[in-house]
């Protein structure tokens, strides 16, 4: 019996689009649905034509695919996954590789990796991104698992990917245990700050410059070939130019609540347990919290509407948008690429850089011509220690802070929210200023518990206490210092 190369289950319309894509570069595919059953459209659909072997069971599905069997699961993060993988496991032999391709959090990768290979099976979690179209003509795969599954499928892989303009595949081994779903997880959180960073920069054009729809399409589009170009900048452009059916702009009819499904709060989430500074990624996913709430923010316009200080000087400098969208994106991609580096640190994953930023190059959501930039700088140093410690990095935002400023003064005065360009400028402030104001900070602490609080005429590493009362009583030739 012909039997087929890779199985994928889950044929939603990721999973179907993937089938289609392995297929369409020459390989055989079995593909299964859970729900359906043998008469559903969709298994229907990859009936009587192509490669294809479409099965209505799951042992039909695993006794269709050659050994050792490749089987890619895309369905919905969370137990759907558990439940697939537990009724995999039974049917499966000995080196058999299950393959994760949904949006998991890298946590449930790791558990289920451990659980595979004592079952003697090999797991990969690969983190896919492109949406429907990168599934179907090309997506950016971060794969990352049990080390011996990757030669065993790095020909379908790289094959499936999208090609970089330099025609390498984007789509490398991104290590062991969950490694792939955490980049996959961080390449979320940049695509949430890239986007809530273009909102912001339309809220500025829309309220403060008075631009229409179809002018700030010609202004996006003008970005898009640029410094600025990028995909989510291009798709922009398109969407301010869409009509509704009755002629107006489809854009300004779209509700003002945005959704999520997890991915950018996980990252957040990393970023508290690795001590990583993300305050501007973490705005992105507190905006989205705040549009959800759309009936508190009509209650506060009401009470609020002419009580908050507005001093609008009237409208920005298009270019200086521009720099400022620029340097936020440093920023975004900085604290990103922070947090992949103490998670490699911390869980011992020896994470390339560059390749991933060569591998997000093409096919995913967050592509762009920056990402050469990120790709050069990890090159020339693979250890720096911070993005914006690269000469390029470092010269452009630089340059840009001037007109950075001006805008993120011009979204404040107005009173337009820019959550994002705000954090982002404070956080590059904050990075560059040596000595900060985290003494009182410390002060603090030690005057109403005692935490003590380290000297700068002394070594780091020895704490004292003051008590603070009563020193500003007694004086400084008190002995109410010590050393702890
Ligand atoms: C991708 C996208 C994809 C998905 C997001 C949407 O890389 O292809 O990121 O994974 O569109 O998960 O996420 P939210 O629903 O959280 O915006």
């Amino acid at each position: 019996m012909e039997l087929s190369d890779i199985g994928v289950v889950g044929l939603g319309v990721m999973g179907a689009n993937l089938a289609r894509n392995i297929e369409s570069r020459g390989f055989r595919v079995s593909v299964y649905n859970r729900s359906g059953g043998r008469h559903s459209n969709v298994l229907q659909s990859f009936d009587g034509g192509g490669k294809f072997f479409p099965t209505d069971n799951l042992k039909s599905f695993v006794e269709s695919i050659s050994l050792p069997r490749k089987i890619i699961i895309m369905v919905k993060a969370g137990s759907a996954v558990d439940d697939v993988v537990s009724e995999l496991k039974p049917l499966l032999s000995k080196g058999d590789i299950i393959i994760d391709g949904g949006n998991s959090d890298f946590r449930d990768t790791r558990r289920r990796l451990a659980e595979a290979e004592s079952s003697g099976l090999l797991y990969v979690g690969a983190g896919i991104s492109g949406g429907e179209e990168g599934a179907l003509k090309g997506a950016s795969i971060m794969p990352s698992g049990s080390p011996e599954a990757w030669p065993k499928i790095k020909r379908i892989f790289t094959s499936i990917a999208a090609k970089a303009p330099d025609g390498s595949p984007c789509c490398r081994w991104i290590g062991p245990d969950g490694s792939g779903h955490f980049v996959k997880t961080v390449h979320n959180a940049i695509e949430y700050a890239d986007m809530q960073i273009i909102a912001e920069t339309y809220s500025l054009l829309k309220c403060s410059n008075k631009l229409s729809n179809s002018e700030m399409a010609a202004v996006f589009s003008d970005w898009n070939c640029g410094e600025l170009q990028s995909y989510l900048v291009g798709i922009t452009a398109d969407i301010l130019e869409v009509k509704d059916s009755d002629g107006s702009d489809l854009v300004d009819k779209i509700l003002d609540s945005a959704s999520q499904k997890g991915t950018g709060k996980w990252a957040v989430m990393s970023a508290l347990n690795e001590a990583v500074p993300f305050g501007l990624i973490s705005q992105a996913v507190f905006a989205r919290f705040v549009s959800a709430q759309k009936d508190g923010r009509v209650k506060a316009s009401g009470v609020f509407s002419d009580r908050c200080g507005i001093s609008s000087s009237g409208s920005v400098s298009v270019r200086d948008a521009a720099d400022a969208m620029y340097a936020s994106k440093i920023m975004a991609y900085a604290q990103g690429f922070s947090l992949m580096r103490a998670a490699s640190e911390t869980y011992g994953w020896n994470l390339d850089f560059a390749g991933i930023a060569k591998i997000w190059r093409n096919g995913c959501i967050i592509r762009s011509v920056f990402l050469d930039k990120i790709a050069a700088a990890f090159e020339s140093n693979p250890k720096l220690e911070n993005m914006l410690f690269d000469t390029y990095f470092s010269n452009a935002i630089s340059e840009k802070a001037l007109p950075w400023r001006k805008i993120v003064s011009e979204a404040v005065l107005a009173g337009i929210p820019a959550p994002c360009m705000c954090a982002a400028l404070s956080g590059f402030d904050s990075l560059r200023t040596a000595r900060s104001s985290a003494n009182i900070l410390q002060a603090l602490r030690d005057y109403f518990g005692s935490h003590t609080y380290e000297r700068i005429d002394r070594p780091r590493g020895e704490f004292f206490h003051t008590d603070w009362a009563a020193a500003r009583v007694a004086g400084p030739l008190a002995k109410i210092t010590k050393k702890i």
